[in-house]
């Protein structure tokens, strides 16, 4: 059975990233009823900052782990897990002041595990999350895309590549803040991708 996770990373519960990742989200399901659908909304969950005491229970043996690392490390292997299962990661990712969100970067720190979701060899880092299709829905208040002042694209490609995910593509609905018309070809272009994509 096909297992898709839905990570929304916006901080609105009806944001517009989020709207563009529930309707691949529903494509999906149209396509694969008898899968599987795992969301993670940190609009609804929030994802707290990564510790150095958290970070330092990755690392410690079960035993040795404080209450409080053991805790943070079942939070990250929740996450870990979830994303592990998935055949399909379908990503909401708004801009936030020429960024990611501050609550997806935490939620890479929480999934970026040695020795779990990605290793290092003589060849170099090897990511184990591997045979995944990501899909990214981008939601912009200006233009960015095809531009250097995209921040986003290649540094979320570069850290799901690390983890193993090569299979990754982009949605995008700029232009959000330019006025409701250029606001509207956006979204009804950025719908017609999604549709596309989703087939
Ligand atoms: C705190 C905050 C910061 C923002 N910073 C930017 C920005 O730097 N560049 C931009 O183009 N739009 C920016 N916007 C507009 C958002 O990218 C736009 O509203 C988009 O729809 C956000 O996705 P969401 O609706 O899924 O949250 C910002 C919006 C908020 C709330």
């Amino acid at each position: 059975m096909t297992t898709l996770l839905e990570i929304k990373s916006s901080l609105f519960t009806d944001g517009q990233s989020s709207r563009l990742a529930d309707r691949y989200v529903e494509r999906w399901r149209e396509a694969n009823p008898d899968g599987t659908v795992i969301v993670r909304d940190f609009a609804r969950d929030p994802i707290p900052h990564l510790t150095a005491e958290a970070f330092a229970g990755f690392a410690a043996e079960a035993a040795a782990r404080t209450p409080e690392q053991a805790a943070a490390v079942a939070f990250s292997d929740t996450l870990v897990d979830e994303l592990a299962r998935a055949d399909v990661v379908a990503l909401g990712l708004p801009m936030y002041n020429f960024g990611i969100p501050s609550s997806l970067k935490a939620y890479f720190d929480h999934v970026a595990r040695s020795g779990i979701t990605f290793r290092y060899t003589a060849e170099g880092p090897e990511g184990l999350l591997t045979g995944k299709q990501v899909r990214i829905f981008a939601a912009r208040g200006g233009l960015y895309s095809g531009t250097p002042r995209d921040t986003q694209t290649a540094y979320v490609r570069n850290f799901l590549g690390f983890l193993g995910m090569q299979d990754v593509a982009f949605v995008y609905a700029e232009g959000l803040a330019m006025g409701d018309e250029p606001r509207d070809q956006a979204l009804t272009a950025a719908n017609a991708a999604l549709d596309e994509l989703a087939v």
